[in-house]
């Protein structure tokens, strides 16, 4: 049993959808979530520049000796997916969304199609495409950045009605339709708040596999397996952390988690 809390961090809003799942599987856990607002989209930048922010993010959960990170963020799980970012660390349980995404995303598939949209530097790191490939090789992986939906989620364009959103997303799923993928990996954690709409350009048949949800899950198997889950009477709290105004960023939270009760929201500084 270990009552600390999980660190979960994200570039902004998107990693509320690996929020939403642990809350769901393991309703007793303390979280601290931190979206680095200030900075998002992380998408649009060098490896580096990446490289330097995910450290500050990972300084910054440490600080609250956190039992585990979840690198809730597409992106920094790709782009990153070699470099040695928890070295010298204190957190020894930590994980990015490739492999627990690609390994949900291996078993649904029937047709052996793979769909994989994120951002760009998520697809051109081509990091879905290699770890699927050392599940199955047998598998065709069909890749898509789709640079307008974080914009998009950030500013609230969310509704499955929306007709922006829509337009949209017609012109970045055609590929998918056309090839005939009957799984589609969002492998950016903003875009769960996208998915009415995905899902109705899609069609029913198509299985949408949530990076952020398939995080959540990893982490409930091992600290469930390595006993470190909690074990408090009343629910855990959710303290969530941005690095600019919070006004929109609560507007968010509300819409992305259902819900406000016992949730507080802070700005801070991760420098
Ligand atoms: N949620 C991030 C991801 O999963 C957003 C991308 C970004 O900051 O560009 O990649």
């Amino acid at each position: 049993m270990n009552n600390s809390a999980i660190g979960v961090f994200d570039s902004g809003v998107g990693g509320l959808t690996c929020v939403k799942e642990l809350t769901a599987l393991m309703p007793r856990e303390n979280i601290i979530y931190l979206g680095d607002t200030a900075r998002v989209p992380y998408g649009t930048k060098s490896a580096d520049t990446i490289a330097r922010y995910a450290r500050e993010d990972i300084s910054f959960l440490e600080k609250f000796n956190v039992k585990m990170i979840l690198i809730a963020c597409g992106t920094v799980s790709s782009v990153l997916m070699t470099r040695p970012l928890f070295d010298g660390s204190t957190v020894t349980e930590y994980s990015g969304v490739i492999y627990p995404t690609v390994t949900a995303a291996c078993a649904a598939t029937r047709c052996g199609k793979i769909g994989v949209i994120g951002t760009p530097a998520t697809i051109r790191s081509g990091c879905y495409g290699k770890a699927i490939r050392e599940i199955r090789n047998d598998i065709k992986v069909v890749s898509k950045a789709c640079p307008m939906f974080v914009p998009l989620v950030e500013n609230g364009y969310t509704d499955v009605n929306d007709k922006v959103a829509r337009i949209i997303a017609e012109e970045y799923l055609e590929v998918m339709k056309r090839e005939g993928v009957d799984t589609l990996i969002l492998g950016c954690t903003h875009y769960p708040h996208l998915e009415g709409v995905i899902s109705s350009v899609m069609g029913d048949n198509v299985r949408l596999i949530s990076s952020g949800a398939e995080i959540a899950k990893y982490a409930e198997r091992t600290l469930v397996s390595k006993g470190l889950a909690a074990e408090r009477e009343e629910r855990g709290t959710l303290d969530l952390y941005c690095t600019d105004s919070e006004e929109l960023f609560s507007e968010n939270v509300e819409t992305f988690l259902g819900h406000k009760d016992n949730i507080t929201v802070s700005t801070c500084s991760v420098k």
